[in-house]
């Protein structure tokens, strides 16, 4: 369903705050002198997924959904600085998306867009790179090889076709501006109608009437019927994972970008202002929004930094009059000053991301605590954005 909008609770959080330009472009200094630790470590390889005492090992580009947000965190930095140290490590990495995608290699899932919209998506749309398009065509393709009708929604995990894993996950929101965008430059419709399907499964199935999400639903094999939300990640079954919660803000915002869709819109601002509804004091959520001050659970700093991803781009595309947009502007500006003076790694010389105390999958012991290279990422976009509020997306 599309849910309505839950008032503001506390407006008075959410009141006039100035996030200094010179304080976001200290924050991104800081943040390329750990993409160059990173460089330095990882070379034309990639940061594992989640740190391990704040240190990302090294990985090939094998297996995993996280290898696009290096790649993306590069582009970044090659934006930002004009320095093409960053680019050429990218251009580096591309024969690598292009042999994981044409020998099927660790990609037995839907994290498509994550993998090759932020690395070759963005390769092509910044340099043209020819190579790098078809990589991410030919992951577009595959991603429509994991539609599932009756139902119409994109099977995330497992085997396609095995019922026992007909479900969608609301992260797969960000999968499919992939989707779009191979419309786009090819002009097959067919990608876009899976998309924006899949886009309009997922909002029926997983917005609760309160604007909390379901992480995953699950549908029936046979009929295609929806049959129960249940968690993966996040604390219990009717909670609001922080994460799911921030995907199902950044998510729609994507959609909109292709499809000027008012429901996204809707959809925008009523997960935005749950989310903004179940911050703590400092502004950046435990990892499950049920828990908040005085709880003894880790945050998740990435759900801060997607949300604000989130809010800048609807802040592009709303009425300067709607009360919600002073709303979503002073959030951002809390939450980016929240992040920037308390949750960096500045201070630890041996960390080589960005942001501390996120939380991958606290039920499976994954990642928790740690750096967690998406949360890396949607920092950095959010600091460009900050920056730049014209930065052309990569997505
Ligand atoms: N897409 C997986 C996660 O957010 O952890």
């Amino acid at each position: 369903m599309i849910p309505s909008i839950p008032p503001i609770q506390n407006p008075e959080r959410y009141s006039e705050f100035n996030l200094p330009r010179e304080k976001v472009e200290a924050a991104l200094n800081e943040a390329f002198k750990k993409v160059d630790l990173g460089i330095e470590h990882h070379g034309f390889k990639f940061p594992n997924e989640y740190s391990k005492n704040n240190v990302y090992a090294t990985i090939e580009n094998t297996s995993g959904w996280g290898n696009g947000f290096w790649s993306g965190i590069l582009w970044h930095a090659y934006q930002l600085t004009g320095d093409e140290k960053y680019k050429n490590v990218v251009i580096g990495q591309i024969p690598s998306y292009t042999k994981r995608i044409t020998e099927k290699i660790g990609v037995n899932h839907h994290d498509m867009g994550f993998l090759f919209s932020l690395s070759c998506v963005a390769a092509w749309k910044l340099c043209g790179n020819e190579e790098a398009k078809a990589a991410a065509l030919m992951a577009a393709e595959h991603l429509t090889t994991r539609y599932r009708t009756p139902g119409d929604f994109i099977q995330a995990w497992g085997n396609v076709n095995d019922p026992k894993d007909n479900r969608l996950i609301i992260d797969c929101l960000l999968n499919i501006p992939l989707l779009y965008w191979a419309s786009e430059v090819t002009g097959d419709q067919k990608y876009d109608e899976m998309a924006w399907k899949h886009f309009n499964t997922t909002i029926s199935v997983c917005c609760r009437p309160d604007a909390s999400t379901y992480h995953t639903y699950y549908f029936d094999a046979e009929t295609g019927a929806p049959v129960k939300g249940v968690t993966h990640q996040g604390a219990f079954d009717e909670s609001a994972w922080a994460r799911g919660q921030a995907w199902g803000i950044y998510g729609p915002m994507l959609t909109r970008t292709y499809k000027e869709s008012d429901g996204a819109m809707q959809v925008f601002k009523a997960t935005s202002s749950y989310f903004l509804n179940h911050l703590p004091e400092d502004y950046v959520p435990f990892w499950d929004l049920c828990f908040t001050d005085g709880a003894d659970e880790p945050r998740d700093t990435s759900s801060a930094a997607i949300a604000c991803c989130g809010m800048l781009e609807a802040l592009k595309h709303m009425d300067k009059a709607d009360p919600l947009y002073s709303i979503f502007t002073n959030a951002v500006n809390r939450i980016m000053n929240s992040l920037i003076d308390n949750y960096t790694s500045k201070d630890v010389p041996e960390a080589n991301g960005l942001l501390l105390h996120q939380t991958y999958a606290k039920p499976q012991g994954i990642g928790i605590d740690e750096m967690n290279i998406w949360g890396d990422y949607f920092y950095m976009e959010a600091l460009h954005r900050l920056v730049d509020p014209d930065w052309k997306l990569y997505w």
